[in-house]
């Protein structure tokens, strides 16, 4: 089973569909060993408690250099002998340190479907804020191998969700929550940890 770190800054619902999925056997090839938080107001952190998996807190301090808190947050994956990470609405960006030791061993979840409405400056509402403005009628979420362009690595999974008449970008958020991401996300954990296991890349 691969050692795998959730790392994550607010609420925690696509962290929460990833411990249901683990409780509820369709995770078998990837323990959830630690929770990762960009600031220790991150509600998903009970979340991680209220499941018994540890929490850490590993912030970025306003002035420090990014290598230096990237060679922090490698130091509390190698301790913690962390095989995959999963970025679950984790809104700060990875240093290329962490990016380069864990290659192709970081997945991300993105709410619409790359290369729609991504890249620097899109996340959270703002990416449904996006869509709205332009009209589209599909949009969705991604699921994708992190490299050093925001949002640019391999893509695992994506699924569809349709934008209906009186839309707000709370209620869009909502649905591709429901409707994608929450499935999305622990799938593509399986499988990419399934095949890693199985020595795959
Ligand atoms: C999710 O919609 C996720 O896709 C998005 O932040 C939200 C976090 O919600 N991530 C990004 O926008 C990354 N660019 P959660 O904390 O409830 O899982």
């Amino acid at each position: 089973m691969l050692r795998t770190a959730v790392l994550v800054s607010g609420g925690g619902t696509n962290l929460q569909a990833i411990l249901d999925a683990k409780r509820g056997g369709r995770i078998p090839h990837a323990e959830i060993a630690l929770v990762i938080a960009s600031n220790p107001s991150a509600y998903a952190l009970q979340r991680a408690e209220q499941a018994g998996v540890p929490g850490t807190v590993v912030q970025k301090a306003k002035d420090e250099a990014v290598e230096a808190y990237g060679e922090r947050l490698l130091a509390v994956l190698r301790e913690n002998r962390i095989d995959l990470c999963v970025l679950a609405g984790f809104l700060t960006i990875l240093p290329e340190n962490v990016i380069r030791a864990y290659d192709h061993r970081i997945l991300n979840i993105h709410p619409s479907l790359i290369p729609s409405f991504c890249g620097k400056g899109f996340y959270g509402l703002r990416v449904h804020e996006a869509a709205l403005a332009r009209g589209v009628k599909l949009t969705g979420a991604t699921v994708h191998f992190v490299n050093e362009i925001p949002d640019g690595g391999d893509i695992i999974a994506q699924k569809a969700v349709a934008v209906q008449p009186g839309d707000t970008p709370g209620i869009l958020q909502r649905r591709v929550m429901e409707e994608a991401e929450w499935l999305l996300l622990p799938a593509a954990l399986e499988d990419v940890a399934r095949t890693i296991e199985n020595g795959g890349n």
